[in-house]
Order: structure tokens, then sequence, then C-alpha cells
């Protein structure tokens, strides 16, 4: 019998992404694009976005470096301010002025230590699509929101907040990552039926606001401790269509065969 489910997954491109957060030097940085670009041009046969999403200071460097190779360069945040006053601050038409197109945006570390809510985060969702840079929307949960059994509501409030103000076209520019904040850098990776549980709900949630069209073309992915040895099995759930993966990412091997496991 046709199996629905997995037609409409395998329709859906795999994104793996790295998130170095604030880690490595400029020559760590170099050496391990270079280190991850060389397995992955004999070993990867696939078709999934791979994407770095570097620290500011390297942008430039690492977009040369991967010219040639299948990997993109992606940013980690962006101001929702385009020019002006901002001090520290970096704007999306910066980043779109040197060709970079991919940024996490309400990263679960932005929204704790730096005060982000919803709505600098919309705001921020706006900005990068202005520039046509796709945002990685990040929400999830803390552990306390789980056990108190909040988790679902929690993710839908985050969800509604940071992009139910964009219409049905600018919605499907977006990716939507799921990080259970107790599963990243814990070591505590969701189980597979965890995260296609949330998965589901949140492509419901998307159906509901802008059909089942428009939802089932959405990328849903999911981050949170993800490494070599439970990429495949997370990546293989039906509304998973990839990874937002920190620690692992900072391994060239490891990376690597996480990239390997998304098919
Ligand atoms: P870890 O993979 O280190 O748990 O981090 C996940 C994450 O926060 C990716 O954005």
């Amino acid at each position: 019998m046709l199996n629905l489910d997995y037609n409409l997954n395998s329709m859906r491109k795999k994104i793996v992404a790295g998130n170095w957060k604030m880690n490595k030097t400029a020559e760590e940085a170099v050496a391990l694009v270079k280190e991850l670009s060389s397995i992955l041009a004999t070993e990867f046969k696939g078709d999934s976005t791979i994407l770095v999403c570097v620290p500011f200071p390297y942008l430039t460097t690492m977009k040369e470096l991967v010219k040639d190779t299948s990997i993109s360069v992606g940013a980690q945040n962006c101001s929702q301010f385009d020019w002006g006053a901002y001090t520290g601050e970096t704007s999306a038409p910066m980043l779109a002025s040197i060709k970079i197109d991919h940024v996490i945006l309400g990263h679960s570390e932005r929204r704790q230590y730096f005060g982000e809510d919803g709505k600098t985060i919309a705001a921020k969702v706006d900005a990068a699509l202005k520039y046509g840079i796709t945002p990685l929307f990040c929400c999830g949960e803390q552990l306390e929101v789980r056990e108190a059994g909040k988790h679902f509501d929690l993710v839908r409030q985050q969800v509604a907040e940071g992009l139910f103000h964009l219409n049905a076209e600018s919605i499907q520019k977006v990716v939507i990552a799921y990080e259970p904040v107790w599963a990243i850098g814990t070591g505590k990776t969701a189980s597979a039926a965890q995260a296609q549980e949330m998965h589901a709900l949140i492509r419901q949630q998307l159906a509901g606001q802008y059909g089942k069209a428009v939802a089932d073309a959405i990328k849903i992915l999911y981050g949170g401790s993800v490494k070599a040895d439970n990429a495949a099995e997370l990546f293989s759930c039906a509304d998973v269509d990839g990874g937002l993966v920190g620690g692992a990412s900072l391994k060239a091997r490891e990376f690597a065969e996480i990239v390997k496991a998304a098919r």
C-alpha cells in the first residue's frame, strides 16, 4: 500500500545544518571545513542541503573555501534592524551583501542569554526574508515545561508568535528547527517518537493556519544532541526533514556521518 507520509517526507529535500555556536579559532575553522569538504567530496552521494553556520568573523573566508563544494555557509543570528546606530550588531542586508543565504534565528541560547522574545524574533525573521535570506527559526521547550506537560502549548506559542504574521508565500521560505532545550548539549536526545510527535504537531498547526499543501512544503529540522549514531533514526521520521547539529558539527568525521545519514 502507498505510504503517503513517507512520500511527502521524501519530497522535502533534507537539510543538515551545523551550528558551530561560539567555537573555533580562524585557523581551526579553516581546518575543519577543509577536512569536511574533502570527506564529503568522496563519500557524499545524496542531495541534501549541507550547511555550516559559523561565527560572523569567518563567514567570508568560509564562503570562499566552500566555493566548489556541496557545502553552504550560514550565519547564527542577525539584527532586526537594517542599518544604523546599533553597536555590535550585524544586519540582514550585510549578510546578503556577502551572499549569505541562511541564518539561524530565535535559538534558545539567544532567547535565554540575550533576552530575545517572540516579537524580536518575528522582526528578525522579517529582516532576513526581506533580503532573501532563509531563516532557520528555532523553537523548543525547557525540561520543566515538558515535565509540566506544557511542551506542546509552548512550542505552538513560539511558532505562532515568531511566524504567523507571515503570509502563505513567505512562510514557505522559512525552515523551522525544533530543538528541545533539555536535549541541547546534554547528550540527551529526544527519542525519534518524541521528535516525530512534536514535528507532526507543528505541521498540523501550520496546516491549520495555511492549509495542508503549504504545511507539507515546510521543512522542520530536529536539533538537540544529534550524533552520528542517532541521526539515521531521527531523520527517518515522517516529519523530520534533517537536523540542526551543535557539538557534533565541530568534528568533521562525525558531522560527515550525520550528513550521510540524511536521505
Ligand atoms: P547540540 O547538538 O550540541 O546538542 O546543540 C544543538 C543546537 O543547539 C543546535 O542549534
